[in-house]
């Protein structure tokens, strides 16, 4: 688990992944697996039409549940195809993930809608996992810190460091993400010690209690040395989140 006092998690995001019965099979697997939780927590993201599911296999688990995306819109309304953060909150979600790059570069989301969900996961008293991360062109262009800073500074910068209080960051290098190519530790520690920095200038409490999670092909087999470094709060796992065995290995290596 990662350094001081802060409890690492691993969460699974499913992507768009899996069918009812897979679904139900992989849940029950997982609570089978979880042991008491203890060190860290499990957090498990399946696609909105699960979710309702999900939170009754649940049930009696010390596993959680969140949602991969969520509406920009506070309030009920006319806005086809979108699901509330309300709606999230009164199925058993806990958590709802912001800003994952697939959503960034498949969906043009732009920093500012991910501000506006991020506030709108918060509004419904929810936890949002606001997730950063830059290209491999931009990696080589040397503009990593300039990326990470912008897109945590458009959350810091309009919301305040307060509402990092309440959220958690992964740190998600797109060009490791589904792709077997894996940050090392140093390159992940880096940027996760970066990210804390630039919240400790507002609110060193604050930073300092804040969860970064490191994403982007972490396995069973990298894990442990990913969650070893100090500013390394556990992970948010895509593909080997959706095979059982995989998953409780990477759980476990949190769990110290
Ligand atoms: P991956 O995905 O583990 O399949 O690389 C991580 C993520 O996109 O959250």
């Amino acid at each position: 688990m990662g350094a001081g006092m802060r409890t690492s998690i691993v969460a699974g995001n499913w992507k768009m992944n899996g069918a009812f019965g897979e679904s139900r099979d992989l849940v029950m697997a997982l609570a089978a697996g979880v042991g008491e939780g203890g060190d860290a927590e499990m957090l498990l993201c399946p696609p909105f039409v699960y979710l309702d599911a999900a939170a009754r296999w649940l049930e009696s688990t010390p596993i959680a549940l969140g949602a991969q995306d969520v509406s920009r819109e506070g309030k009920p309304g006319a806005y086809t195809g979108e699901v509330s953060g309300a709606m999230l909150a009164d199925v058993g979600c806990t958590h709802v993930i912001v800003g994952h790059s697939e959503r960034r570069t498949l969906y043009g989301e732009t920093d500012d809608g991910v501000v506006a969900k991020f506030r709108a996961v918060q509004a419904a008293g929810l936890v949002p996992i606001l997730c950063v991360g830059e290209t491999l062109a931009e990696r080589e262009e040397g503009h990593t810190a300039a990326v990470v800073t912008r897109q945590v500074g458009a959350v810091l910068d309009t919301l305040g460091a307060d509402a990092l209080g309440e959220a958690v960051v992964a740190y998600e290098p797109v060009w490791a993400i589904g792709t077997g190519r894996t940050a090392t530790p140093d390159q992940a520690q880096e940027v996760h010690a970066l990210i804390r920095a630039l919240i400790a200038v507002q609110d060193a409490t604050i930073a300092d209690g804040l969860r970064i999670l490191y994403g982007g092909s972490v396995k069973g087999a990298n894990a442990a040395e990913l969650f070893a470094r100090e500013d390394i709060d556990g992970g948010l796992i895509g593909g080997a989140s959706l095979d059982a065995a995989e998953f409780l290995t990477i759980f476990h290596a949190a769990t110290g």
